[in-house]
Formats: C-alpha cells, structure tokens, sequence
C-alpha cells in the first residue's frame, strides 16, 4: 500500500477558504474580526512569520493592525501598547511574535495580554483550560493544527499510541495534552528519556518536535505509523529538512507529513481560526 503524504498546504488553504466564508457571514451581521500583530525587533524569522499572518488576514477578510517596533522598545512601552489593544473593541485577537529581545521578560508580556484575546492560547489561563480537558476556547495554533491534519487523513486517534518527542510549550507539552483529549494514549519524550529509540518504535503516532534535522531514523519507527514533522531545520545546502528522515522513513509509514508543506502551513490557518473565534466570543 503507498504511503499518504499529508497534504499541509492544501489542508491549510481548505481551512482558510471556510474561514473566508465565515467571516462574510459575520460581516453581514457588522461582525469584522481583527487581529493586532505586534513584531519586536529585527528577527529574519519573526519578519517573515509576521508577514505571512498579515497576508493571512487578508486573504480571509480578517482585518490586520501591524505593531512593528525597534529592538530598543522596553518592556514599560510594549506593555502599555498591550494594554491599549486590550482596550481596543477593533482588536478581537492580540499577537506578540516570539522570540522577544532578551530585556523583555517574555513571560510577564504574555501574561499582559487579555486572555479572551490570547489568539496564541499562551496565556496560562487558556493553557490551564486546555490541561483540564476544556477545547471550547482558543487551542495553540501548531498543536490544532497537528490533530487537524489527523483527523481531516481520517485517522482515528482513540486508542492509539501515541509519542511525542520534545517537550516545548508552543508544541510538545500542548500537542500531548490535545492528544488525550482525543483519547489517544500519550508518552512525552525528550533529551533525557531512556531508550528513546524503543518507545518511538511503538508509537501509532508519532509526533517530533525536536529541533534535530533527519533526528528520527526509519529503525525508530513502527510499520505502519503515522508520522508528525514538526521540525524546520536548514541543511547547509540551503534546503530545509524536519525532524524526520523522511525519504527513509516515508516507505515504512502509514502517513507522513513532508517539510515544508506539511505542519507548517496549519499553524497560521489555526491562528485565523482562533481570530474568528475571538471575534464570536467578543460579540
Ligand atoms: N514564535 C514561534 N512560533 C510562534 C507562534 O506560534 N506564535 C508567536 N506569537 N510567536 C512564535
């Protein structure tokens, strides 16, 4: 049997496209989402992210307000633009690209942000909504994302084991926790755990969010498993690679999702779906 290569950008564009539909619908009822970004400093990366969400906005009818102040910006005069925009009735949805310069406590600035406008799900209060099993909220956008593109390959998740690799907040803890609720059965590995090599190779699914190009080899895997690249590594060669030997491992998978083209594209999708939630929320 072929393998499926899960689809990202196209999973992504089929959710942008309903999110576009949406949001017409609420404009006919003078509902018009807005989303605030707000870019510190001079990250290539952030720049780009950044951009993309804008044209993201765009294309699906959300309105954008663009923040982009210099790297000296302190920590005083982000948090008194937060506060503006949690004041602001135009602003649904409030965006602090990470990283942030290293004067700026990242933690105190996410937890500034009003949590029903935490389109991010950062914010430790949505955090904890999503520990305790609440997904009516805002869900962190790379994790919904993940478990989107699972279920739109209509792959079931009950039952299954599942292993996540890497432990991060923005994708290892919460991936996990969107996991369970979905009854899947989860262990967490990371730089510490003891035979890695094993516990991957019983995973059902597989999800590697490790940071290691190439990291997971075809021997660390079942026949048959689902495979979650979450990894966005540069070769020397200029090219980009996951976390997952993808040529090698594509043979022996169920399903595999390439780089680029597989996760990354559902992370803003997920973040257009967030603002329209927020919008509703708010309204
Ligand atoms: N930096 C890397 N990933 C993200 C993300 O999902 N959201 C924000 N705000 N910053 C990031």
């Amino acid at each position: 049997m072929s393998t499926i290569i899960i689809d990202g950008k196209k999973i992504s564009q089929d959710i942008k496209d309903e999110l576009k539909k949406e949001v017409e619908e609420l404009n006919k009822k003078e509902i018009y989402p807005g989303l605030a970004v707000v870019l510190v400093g001079n990250n290539p990366a952030s720049k780009v992210y950044v951009s993309n969400k804008k044209k993201a906005c765009e294309y699906i009818g959300i309105r954008s307000f663009s923040y982009e102040l210099p790297e000296e910006t302190s920590e005083e005069e982000l948090l008194n633009l937060i506060d503006v925009l949690n004041k602001d009735e135009k602003v649904n949805g409030i965006l602090v690209q990470l990283p942030l310069p290293k004067h700026i406590n990242e933690k105190k600035i996410l937890l500034a942000i009003n949590p029903k406008k935490d389109v991010d799900c950062f914010h430790p209060y949505n955090v904890g909504l999503i520990t305790i099993g609440d997904l009516d909220g805002f869900l962190p956008c790379t994790p919904a994302g993940i478990i989107e593109l699972i279920k739109r390959t209509n792959i079931d998740i009950e039952g299954k084991k599942c292993v996540v690799v890497g432990r991060s907040n923005i994708v290892g803890k919460p991936v996990s926790l969107l996991l369970l609720s979905n009854n899947g059965t989860v262990e967490i590995c990371h730089s510490r755990t003891k035979n890695l090599s094993g516990i991957c190779k019983e995973a059902d699914i597989l999800v590697a969010a490790i940071g290691k190009p190439k990291f997971i080899t075809a021997d660390m895997i079942k026949e048959g498993a689902v495979l979650i690249d979450v990894g966005i590594n540069r070769l020397e060669n200029g090219k980009l690679c996951g976390d997952i030997d993808f040529e090698n491992c594509k043979e022996k998978a169920k399903a595999i999702t390439p780089v680029p083209g597989g996760v990354g594209p559902m992370t803003i999708a997920m973040l257009m779906k967030n603002c329209v939630k927020a919008a509703l929320m708010q309204n």
